[in-house]
């Protein structure tokens, strides 16, 4: 038996081993400990490579962190599909490869996360949470990024900015402002639904392993006749769900502030792995007129009894991250990768999102980012792409003649594929406008919610809201109270309620109460500041 080990060791030259240090040159490194200076009080001398190398590579350790979603965990595992979907053949609605064949395993990366806050913020935090996976499917990849959340604050994509600058902290203060959220929601009333949620104990889940996913846009399924349909995703724990109170939170984050990705990293290295199985909802393609919602509009549930929720598969997390930057923070996920047998829907925030993601990850993690491992396929990629920063190899098919980099060639070029099935060709014809959808019903769902909610749900609801309303202007209130009347009479009352019971409370301390204490009361805001 040949012995490779020996025979790699016995290349090294006479001053390395396996272990020794060495430059990113490859030159090993006798001393690591102190500067090449002039005698051994200095001064330095600017040909220290070793020392350069390093400290230089050290400044450039960060990438730009994500705009939104910084704070994350990763892991590695794999997708088991059922082959049907609840009680029909998955192949009814969708020609996807992965999901055709019970018992059929593709690995996937997955990568939680929390929205607002930089990279290492609190995981206690009242906040949607990522659920984003990347499918290494023998196609290509698919990306399903989706929330923990099945709905969302805004329908339309142009509003995403402004609404991710309210939320993210005051660009004068660096403090997050429960005003500024609650004057971005109060004048954008399709929120509503999502604020009911995210104020409730949803938003905040007790960990990563306890909580479902949603990919919340509107999707396509299509099938080998090139028939459509339109689909919502779903994962559901199998470890059960879990939210916490807000007095819960408090206590975790005054001891722990990495709870989650701890208990997603200590669960799988003790091969407790966590698993969910991915239900999808269907429905016909079309507007659906009889709905008293569109099915395009994502701060929508689709109700259960009527589409209801149909199994398709099994996702295992059983492996953690070898490196946190390589695999998690570089990772790049995006809703315009699909595989065939997957398509896009008309929903406009899902059509924002997709050139956004990859514009950001350009810019995030650079030109080649799709060259990374964590981001490439495992499967073959041939393209006629090249050059960027940082690119590493060319994307060549191996028959292919090497001069020829452009397509059509009758010399030796790659070649188009051929169509893998019907193709699905929609029909759409109208006048181009600025214009919010007619269904626009914004708060009848909040109210369908409020009541769903178990008791201590609503009495946490009530009490987070008057908590963080309180400390906003009156006009603010008035409004969000005339949302919550409009979901339920019960819900507009308890926060009427509870803001007059702690106006009174705060008149009550007096006055004197020193402005910007930490009941959150504040200097007034002047066009000055
Ligand atoms: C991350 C944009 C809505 C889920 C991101 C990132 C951007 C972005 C720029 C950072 C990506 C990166 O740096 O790699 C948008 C826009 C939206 C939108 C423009 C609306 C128009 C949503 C919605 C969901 C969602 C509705 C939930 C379904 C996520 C997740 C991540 C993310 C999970 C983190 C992915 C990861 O772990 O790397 N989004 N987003 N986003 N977004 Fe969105």
């Amino acid at each position: 038996m040949k012995d490779n080990h020996k025979e790699t060791s016995q290349k090294m030259s006479d001053m390395e081993n396996e272990m020794t240090l060495t430059n990113r040159q490859g030159h090993p490194i006798t001393n690591n400990q102190d500067l090449r200076t002039v005698g051994n009080r200095g001064p330095a001398t600017l040909e220290n490579y070793d020392f350069i190398e390093k400290i230089s590579h050290f400044d450039r350790e960060r990438v730009p962190e994500r705009v939104v979603h910084a704070r994350g965990a990763g892991a590695h595992g794999y997708f088991e599909a059922y082959g049907t979907a609840g009680d029909e053949p998955v192949s009814k609605y969708t020609r996807a490869k992965l999901f055709q064949e019970k018992g059929k395993r593709t690995p996937v990366f997955v990568r939680f996360s929390s929205v607002i806050h930089g990279g290492h913020s609190p995981e206690t935090l009242r906040d949607p949470r990522g659920f984003a996976v990347k499918f290494y499917t023998e196609d290509g990849n698919w990306d399903l990024v989706g929330n923990n959340i099945k709905i969302f604050f805004i329908r339309d994509a142009i509003k995403f900015p402004d609404m991710i600058h309210a939320f993210k902290p005051d660009p004068i203060t660096n403090i997050q402002d429960s005003e500024r959220f609650f004057d971005f929601c109060a004048s954008s009333p399709e929120s509503f639904h999502m604020v009911t949620f995210i104020y409730s104990p949803w938003g905040i889940p007790a960990n990563y392993r306890q909580m479902q996913g949603s990919g919340v846009n509107t999707y396509k399924w299509v099938n080998s006749e090139g028939e459509a349909v339109l689909v919502k995703y779903h994962w559901e724990p199998l470890q059960g769900i879990k939210n916490l109170t807000q007095k819960e939170a408090e206590e975790i984050q005054a001891k722990n502030f990495n709870h989650a990705t701890q208990d997603l990293y200590d669960a799988i290295e003790r091969g407790d792995y966590p698993e969910w199985e991915l239900y999808v909802q269907i429905m016909s393609d079309g507007e659906h007129p009889e709905l008293d919602f569109d099915p395009l509009d994502d701060t929508k549930l689709w109700p259960n009894d009527q589409f209801p929720w149909k199994k398709v598969g099994k996702l295992v997390l059983n492996k953690n991250p070898e490196d946190y930057f390589t695999e998690v923070e570089q990772a790049a996920f995006g809703t315009g990768v699909l595989v065939d047998g997957l398509d896009f829907s008309d929903d406009k925030m899902l059509q924002g999102r997709t050139f956004s993601y990859s514009d950001t990850q350009r810019h995030r993690v650079g030109a080649n980012y799709l060259q990374l491992p964590i981001n490439a396929p495992k499967k073959r990629v041939a393209t006629n792409q090249s050059g960027g920063n940082m690119q590493y190899k060319v994307d060549r098919a191996p028959g292919q003649n090497p001069h020829i980099n452009y397509e059509p060639s009758i010399l030796g070029g790659l070649e188009e594929a051929e169509q893998p099935g019907k193709e699905h060709t929609p029909h759409v014809e109208g006048k181009l406008v600025r214009q919010s959808i007619d269904r626009n019903d914004n708060t009848k769902q909040a109210g369908e919610t409020y009541r769903a909610f178990e008791d201590w749900e609503r009495d946490e609801l009530i009490s987070n809201l008057v908590n963080d309303l309180s400390k906003c202007d009156p006009r603010i209130q008035e409004k969000m109270i005339a949302l919550a009347e409009q979901a339920d009479d019960e819900y507009g009352r308890r926060l009427r309620e509870g803001l007059e019971n702690a106006k009174t409370e705060q008149s009550n301390l007096g006055e004197g109460a020193p402005l910007g204490n930490i009941d959150g009361e504040k200097a007034p805001k002047t066009a000055e500041q």
